[in-house]
C-alpha cells in the first residue's frame, strides 16, 4: 500500500508525541503513541476526560497481540480471527509495561485491530499500538465525520486524518475476555448472537452480570446532545405530538417507521432509516446536527427489541439520560 504525504506526516507527529485523528469503520478516534506517557497525557487533556476512564489501544497485526497482552485463549484468538480488522474491541490481561495511564491503572487492556483503510495505513506505517479514544470531548457525541472532529477539538488535535463518514457509525462492542467466562461490556454492531455464534458458548452482558470492573459508557449521560432528548415508544410519541402541537414550540421528531404525526407549527419530523445497520450510520449525524438547530427538545422514536437493534438503543438510552 503506498503511504500518501497525509500518512508520513500524521507518523511523524506521533513518534514525536503528539496527537493525530483519524477515520475508523466505527468513529474517528484520537490517536497517540501508547507507549510514550506525555502524549497519552494530551490525548485525555484535549478530551477532557478523567484519568481513570482506560483507553484501547490499537494495532495493525495479530503479531502485536503480544507486545500488549498476555494470556490470550483460545477463545480470545477465536474472536480475534473472527472479527478482525473490525468493530470489537477485546479485553486480556495487560502485558508487564504497559502504561497505567493506558489501562487505567487495571490489570487488562482493551486492544482492537480497526479495518478502515486511512487506520490500517497509519498503524502499519506506525508499527507500535495506538492509544485511541473516540475523537470527542468527554460525555459528548462521537464524531462519524472528520468535520465533527474539528467541531469537537478543532486546535487541540496536532492533525485530523480524513477518511469520509464512518461507515459502522457506533462505537466497537466490548468483550471481556480477561476471566473465566466472556462478558459484553459495551452494546456494538457485532452482537452478542454473533460472538456466541463463533465462540458456541453463552455470552454474558455487563447489565445482567453486575460486573464491578469500570464498564465503558456505563457513565451517566454518555453520548449526549446538548438539547434535551428523549426517547418514546411509538404510541406515546404519537400522544405526545398531539399533544403539544399546538403550543408552538420548536420541537424534532427523530422516527424510523411509517406512523402518522400532526405536524403543525414548529413541530419537525426527521425520518430515520428503518434498517439497524443504516440507522447505526446516520444517528450521531443525525443527533449533531440536530443539536444545532436551538429546538426545546429531540423525541427519538422507540426502536425495536431485536438484538440487531441492542447497541442502537443502549446509545439512544444513554442519549435521553436514562440510566
Ligand atoms: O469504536 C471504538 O471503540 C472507538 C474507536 C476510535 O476505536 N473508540 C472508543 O474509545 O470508543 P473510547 O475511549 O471512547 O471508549 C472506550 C471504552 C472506554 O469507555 C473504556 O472504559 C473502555 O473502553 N475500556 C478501555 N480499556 C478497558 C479495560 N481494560 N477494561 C474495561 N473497559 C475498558
Ligand atoms: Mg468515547
Amino acid at each position: 500500500m503506498r503511504m500518501t504525504d497525509e500518512i508520513k506526516k500524521a507518523v511523524a507527529i506521533l513518534h514525536q508525541g503528539g496527537i493525530v485523528a483519524f477515520p475508523t469503520e466505527t468513529v474517528y478516534g484520537l490517536g497517540a503513541d501508547a507507549s510514550n506517557e506525555a502524549a497519552i497525557r494530551r490525548i485525555f487533556q484535549a478530551k477532557s476526560r478523567p484519568y481513570d476512564h482506560p483507553l484501547i489501544v490499537h494495532i495493525a497485526t495479530l503479531n502485536q497481540l503480544s507486545d500488549w497482552a498476555i494470556e490470550v485463549s483460545p477463545q480470545a484468538m477465536q474472536l480475534a480471527q473472527a472479527f478482525w480488522p473490525g468493530p470489537l474491541t477485546i479485553i486480556l490481561k495487560k502485558q508487564r509495561g504497559v502504561l497505567d495511564l493506558v489501562t487505567g491503572g487495571q490489570a487488562t487492556i482493551g486492544l482492537r485491530m480497526p479495518r478502515h483503510p486511512v487506520a490500517q495505513q497509519l498503524l502499519q506505517a506506525f508499527s507500535g499500538g495506538l492509544a485511541a479514544p473516540s475523537a470527542n470531548k468527554f460525555t459528548h457525541i462521537s464524531p462519524t465525520t472528520a468535520a465533527a472532529v474539528a467541531e469537537e477539538l478543532g486546535s487541540q488535535v496536532d492533525l485530523i486524518l480524513e477518511g469520509g463518514m464512518c461507515e459502522v457509525g457506533l462505537e466497537s462492542t466490548i468483550i471481556d475476555m480477561s476471566g473465566d467466562q466472556p462478558i459484553i461490556l459495551r452494546p456494538g454492531m457485532i452482537t452478542v448472537e454473533m460472538i456466541a455464534q463463533t465462540l458456541q458458548l453463552p455470552v454474558a452482558s455487563a447489565q445482567q452480570e453486575k460486573v464491578s470492573q469500570r464498564a465503558p459508557g456505563m457513565h451517566h449521560l454518555h453520548y449526549a446532545p446538548t438539547t434535551q432528548t428523549t426517547l418514546m415508544g411509538t404510541q406515546a410519541l404519537i400522544d405526545y405530538a398531539n399533544s403539544v402541537q399546538a403550543k408552538d414550540l420548536p420541537m424534532v421528531f427523530m422516527v424510523h417507521s411509517d406512523l402518522v404525526l400532526p405536524m403543525s407549527g414548529k413541530l419537525v419530523r426527521v425520518n430515520m432509516p428503518n434498517r439497524a445497520t443504516d440507522y447505526a450510520h446516520d444517528l450521531y449525524s443525525t443527533l449533531r446536527s440536530l443539536d444545532h438547530q436551538q429546538y426545546q427538545r429531540i423525541i427519538i422514536e422507540d426502536v425495536p427489541y431485536d438484538p440487531e437493534w441492542t447497541a442502537i438503543r443502549d446509545r439512544l438510552s444513554k442519549a435521553s439520560g436514562h440510566k
